[in-house]
């Protein structure tokens, strides 16, 4: 089991705010938060399309809203989703590249975890590096 410092447990609990947020119309909830360089939180949940491709993953959502409130720059990234949906909360591919483009340093904390009835599952808890889930980010 993963021990949570503070930050990463307020953090989480600002992912859980975006998953409770999250509108899903043929998937599953997730919910995402960012902290900003300045200490803000800012939670982010996945908005579904009926055309699939017009959605956007929590993360990314969360990202926007940190940018759009004028934080361009992150320090560490919450996922959470659901314990009954299997595998792992982890941000795919697109999400990892938007996370590089905004991200302080490649070795960002990405915490990510379950929930159950409205509460983080602490002992789902995994804590990896922006450097270690995209080790090449595309750069011009
Ligand atoms: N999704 C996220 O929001 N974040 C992830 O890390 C993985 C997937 C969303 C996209 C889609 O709405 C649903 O979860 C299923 O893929």
């Amino acid at each position: 089991m993963v021990r949570l410092g503070e930050t990463e447990t307020k953090l989480l609990e600002t992912a859980l705010k975006g998953l409770e947020k999250a509108y899903v119309l043929w998937s599953f909830p997730v919910g995402a938060a960012v902290l900003a360089e300045d200490g803000q939180t800012y939670e982010g949940g996945n908005i579904e399309s009926w055309i699939s491709g017009l959605g956007i993953c929590a993360e990314r959502a969360a990202i926007n809203h940190a940018v759009l409130h004028g934080n361009r720059k992150i320090r560490e990234v919450a996922v959470i989703i659901s314990s009954e949906h299997k595998g792992e909360s982890r941000p795919c591919g697109s999400c990892l590249q938007h996370i590089s483009d905004f991200a302080e340093k490649p070795q960002i904390k990405i915490v990510t975890a379950k929930a159950e009835n409205g509460k983080i599952l602490f002992e789902t808890v995994q804590v990896k590096t922006l450097a270690e889930l995209l080790p090449f980010p595309y750069r011009k």
